[in-house]
């Protein structure tokens, strides 16, 4: 689909549409991010997500020979565990050593990840669910923020704010540009985002039901039955806040931890993401696994095409802004 907005994160990006697809755990595969990036937005493989360095390796060529040669991204997402960090510096390299240049960092302690990766020369957008946290990623170094609200699907950090209220008090406060994400499901907030002064949006949950994301079809059949209510905010007690779909596993995770869970030991394997991958992902059984999800997947109505879900969000953002100018002049 031809550009329909210009803004500073499509200049920095080099990227049609100032849509970013974040990076999601055991999802953001080749085929993925190929498909974002040849959608005219941007997406990042998530290391984690592969078992060995060669899976991981092998990612990052195909993602080159699906998108052309076109630039794709890299996720880094900093654990609060450092010893579950050991492999970032490797993933760092690997992706250099690859020509990746777009790095999406997210997590604990950024800092030193963020110069890093703008010393070797990469872009360097870090994605943050405070406005201070945002801030001193941007001192660090990071060449553009994605400022997440509490609706995001996956780990929104302890911040209780909503994506329209932290936009509208960051607007004006930021040197790099800044994307807005948590809760974006319709193009009306994606013009919501823009006349804030923003530069763009990121979106996962309202992504999920793509053709192109690698989950099994029960599971994507029943995201389309999902409302806003679908989801739910659990291990806030341990300070390691998680957006989850309610199904069985969330009922049992949100009893232990009402019940006074001290530490993530107390919730055994089923809060291993291994879980999610193998019951959920690859066989459908959504009842299991903790599923990183966010209310925007009300939104969702069909499966189809990444690219179709992307002229939609782009369409209904024109709409949205036409009306906008349609009121101007009206007399007092
Ligand atoms: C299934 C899923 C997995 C995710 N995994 C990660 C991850 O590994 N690293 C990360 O930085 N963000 C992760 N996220 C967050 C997304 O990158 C993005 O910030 C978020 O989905 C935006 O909010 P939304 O879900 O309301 O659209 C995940 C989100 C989802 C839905």
């Amino acid at each position: 689909m031809a550009p329909v907005f210009r803004t500073r994160i499509t200049e920095l990006f080099g990227i049609a549409h100032p849509i970013l697809g974040g990076g999601l755990m055991w999802l953001s595969d080749a085929e993925y991010v190929a498909a974002l990036v040849n959608a005219g937005c941007m997406g990042f493989i998530t290391p984690r997500s592969f078992d060995s360095d060669e899976d991981f390796t092998a990612a990052l060529v195909r993602c080159a020979a699906l998108t052309g040669g076109k630039p794709f991204g890299v996720n880094l997402t900093l654990s609060s565990r450092p010893e579950a960090n050991g492999a970032v510096r490797r993933w760092l390299d690997i992706a250099l050593a690859h020509g990746v240049r777009h790095f999406e960092t997210a997590g604990y302690a950024p800092t030193e990840l963020i110069g890093t990766l703008h010393d070797a020369g990469a872009i360097v957008l870090h994605k943050a669910p405070s406005i201070r946290h945002a801030l001193s990623a941007e001192r660090a170094g990071a060449d553009a923020i994605a400022l997440i609200g509490m609706e995001e699907g996956g780990h929104p950090g302890t911040n209780e704010l909503p994506t329209m209220l932290m936009g509208a008090l960051a607007a004006e406060q930021f040197r790099v540009p800044v994307v807005l994400g948590g809760g974006i499901g319709h193009g009306r907030q994606i013009a919501a985002v823009l006349a804030q002064g923003h530069e763009g949006v990121m979106i996962g949950s309202r992504f999920l039901v793509c053709a192109e994301i690698r989950a099994h079809r029960a599971y994507k059949e029943h995201l389309l039955g999902c409302d806003e209510h679908s989801t739910v905010r659990l291990l806030h007690t341990l300070g390691n806040t998680w957006r989850v779909l309610r199904n069985d596993t969330a009922r049992r995770i949100d009893e232990i931890e009402r019940a006074g869970a001290a530490d993530h030991a107390a919730f055994g394997d089923l809060i291993s993401g291994r879980i999610a991958r193998d019951h959920c992902y690859a066989q459908g059984d959504w009842q299991r696994g903790m599923l990183s999800l966010g209310p925007s997947i009300a939104f969702a109505k069909r499966i189809e095409p990444l690219s179709a879900i992307v002229a939609q969000l782009l369409e209904e953002a024109r709409t949205a802004l036409a009306r906008l100018s349609s009121l101007e002049g009206v007399p007092a």
